[in-house]
């Protein structure tokens, strides 16, 4: 198999980190491959936070489940999964992870969605690829409008959250197999 492929299938969401730090040079190769990734009408537009600070990542953590619960009463839905995520005190939403990638797209941006999620998905490979291991961690696009978030990180005002990952040397590494995929038409 070659090296592309196996970095693909090798890849899976890792939710238990070790504390060791990641070198800036690291994290900036994992960015410019989500940078790389297409991008539509090649406005890279697309804006990073990163953050590593350990107390920084905890508080948001407890700020990102704080948002969902508070959401969840707004909207009147919830999810019984991330329900008991989001209440259990303990639990860090970034599983231990020394480093955290989020994700914007500046109004330039035509395909601010697509373009984000390539570049997150380039970003877990290529971090695959280095021996990290990444999960999105869909859970906290709370923090990405809430305002004291956005002004810590210097977000513009007009940019988009998009998604974020967390970042770090694994612990533990879990496989999540997948099955056939379905092709429901194929003609020739
Ligand atoms: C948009 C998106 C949001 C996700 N949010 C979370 C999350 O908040 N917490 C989590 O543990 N995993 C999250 N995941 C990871 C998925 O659960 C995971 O990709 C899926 O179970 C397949 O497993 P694999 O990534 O190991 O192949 C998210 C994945 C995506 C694409």
């Amino acid at each position: 198999m070659n090296q592309t492929l196996e970095t693909i299938y090798s890849r899976s969401s890792v939710r238990s980190y070790l504390p060791d730090d990641v070198p800036e040079d690291d994290i900036k190769e994992i960015i410019k491959a989500g940078f790389h990734a297409a991008n539509g009408l090649n406005t890279q537009a697309l804006e990073f936070v990163v953050v590593q600070d350990p107390e920084r990542i905890s508080r948001y953590s407890d700020l990102a489940k704080d948002i969902y619960n508070h959401d969840c009463v707004i909207r009147g839905s919830s999810n019984s999964i991330l329900d008991k995520i989001a209440e259990n005190k303990d639990f860090n939403i970034f599983y231990g992870a020394p480093a955290v990638i989020f994700v914007f797209a500046s109004s330039e941006a035509v395909t601010p969605v697509e373009d984000g999620s390539l570049a997150i998905g380039n970003m877990m490979l290529a971090a695959r690829s280095m021996d990290y291991g990444t999960c999105w961690i869909g859970m906290a696009a709370g923090l990405g409008y809430y305002s004291t978030f956005r002004e810590e990180n210097n977000v513009p005002e007009a940019s988009g959250y998009i998604g974020c990952i967390a970042l770090g040397r694994p612990k533990e590494v879990e496989e999540h197999p997948r099955g056939e995929p379905k092709i429901i038409s194929w003609t020739k």
